[in-house]
């Protein structure tokens, strides 16, 4: 067996062995074979794809190639979610308080935002003092004794999966179906999730630009899942415009902290309480496939503040100052605050997330190189989602900027990214299952 033998072998369309695919991911990680093969050979995967025993082996190899967490006892009914990414999507910072309000520990390593895609752990990080960087012992000691943590990655987990995408990165291989998934799915097993929710995004704020591209990449992950012993359910969802109201890292804390208090917007409400459902359901905590008995638990612990409660204990237990949550207004503010009133009467047609989530990369919410400073404060606002109807001079939406040139320039490209209609208007087709 040889890497060039291999990298025929794709090229010309024929399906590899797990033999030879392990052979080609531990020869990349102990350099023998260099990065000019593994680059050819991630060509001919992106042009001739996989099979599905092939994206299962790839994916077994890279989640192998590293540190993995033991499915411990308190770990076998261990739950995840994964996000493919969304502008707006603070679903994490809701859906985890929720889960464990529920009684099912919850441990989630998550990663930092990159492009106009926020990360959790920048959002985390508008909380001063909180810490994000835990050890493997310390993660672990926190799951155990208070069931629910929340750190960025704290064991090199599928340290395969780092390289090769760096790889694609710059060799124009990222979006095939087979390499996302398998990279996402390593990501996963390697840190021992028996269950896992699959949060996949489509439209203009997300990866995936339709629905039909999202169902492809839902139906292979959960194959994968199968293949490797887990249960995965995948949930497809719209993000032609933000989740909920607010872009920006603190103001998105601000927004999942209104949420648990029962006061969040329909959207982020309803898309958190069906992911935080079908974990419920993973951790065999319901008795009805359709999560019948599983809403009005998880209702409760919203109108009883037991997954607030949560979240304050989460910051406290990491070092931030939990004051915060109590008292929203403490969270970092942009030094200006411009409301912006709609130029138009009629209903909201369209509001292109992408050109919302660059109005709040170039505020400064985001960074286009890994290791650049953000800065918290600044996003937006919007005070109107699809389907609602806006009278001339109402507000629209409200920009939070580190100066008035950041927030003209905001304003516009905000502006430019709503459409309007003089017609009542659907709103986003519901929520797929899968798995
Ligand atoms: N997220 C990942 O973890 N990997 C990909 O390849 C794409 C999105």
């Amino acid at each position: 067996m040889n890497a060039i033998e291999i990298i025929e072998r794709k090229r010309d369309g024929r399906a590899l062995s797990a033999a030879e695919i392990g052979f080609f991911v531990t020869g990349y990680m102990t350099g023998e074979i260099p990065d000019y093969q593994a680059a050819a050979w991630l060509m001919a995967i992106y042009l001739q794809g996989m099979d599905p025993d092939e994206i299962l082996a790839l994916t077994l190899a890279m989640a192998n190639s590293g540190e993995t967490m033991a499915p411990d006892d308190a770990a076998a009914t261990r739950v995840d979610k994964h996000s493919s990414g969304g502008i707006g999507d603070k679903t994490t910072l809701v859906v985890l308080p929720l889960v464990a309000a529920c009684g099912v520990p919850v441990a989630k390593m998550s990663g930092r935002g990159l492009s106009t895609f926020g990360g959790t752990i920048d959002k985390l990080e508008s909380i001063p003092g909180l810490r994000t960087d835990l050890s493997r012992t310390a993660f672990e000691t926190q799951l155990r004794d208070h069931g629910i943590v929340l750190s960025g990655q704290s064991i090199d987990l599928a340290p395969a999966d780092g390289r090769f995408y760096a790889l694609r990165d710059v060799t124009a291989t990222v979006p095939s179906k087979a390499l996302i998934a398998s990279s996402i799915m390593s990501k996963k097993i390697a840190a021992g999730a028996q269950g896992i929710v699959l949060d996949v995004k489509y439209g203009s704020g997300a990866f995936m630009p339709d629905r039909d591209s999202a169902r492809e990449l839902a139906e292979i992950m959960v194959e994968i899942g199968r293949g490797a012993g887990r249960r995965v359910t995948a949930l497809l969802s719209d993000t032609n415009q933000p989740l909920g109201l607010t872009v920006g890292n603190a103001l998105e804390v601000r927004e999942a902290i209104e949420t648990l208090q029962g006061d969040g917007p329909r959207d982020l409400t309803e898309h958190s309480l069906a992911v935080a459902g079908h974990m419920l359901r993973l951790a065999g905590r319901t008795e009805a496939d359709d999560l019948s008995d599983a809403r009005p638990r998880l209702e409760d612990s919203l109108s009883s503040g037991a997954a607030l409660a949560v979240l304050r204990k989460l910051v406290e237990l990491q070092g931030g100052d939990a004051g915060m949550i109590d008292d929203p207004e403490k969270l970092p503010r942009a030094p200006v605050v411009q409301m912006v009133p709609s130029p138009a009467a009629g209903y909201v047609r369209r509001i292109d997330a992408l050109e919302v989530g660059r109005a709040c990369l170039a505020l400064g919410a985001g960074r286009m190189r890994k290791g650049e400073p953000i800065d918290h404060a600044v996003g937006v606002v919007l005070a109107r989602q699809v389907g609602d109807r806006v009278e001339r001079d109402e507000p629209l939406f409200t920009v939070h900027a580190r100066d008035r040139a950041d927030a003209s320039a905001a304003v516009e490209q905000i502006g430019n990214a709503f459409e309007w209609s003089e017609d009542s208007v659907r709103p986003a087709p519901p929520e797929v299952l899968l798995g």
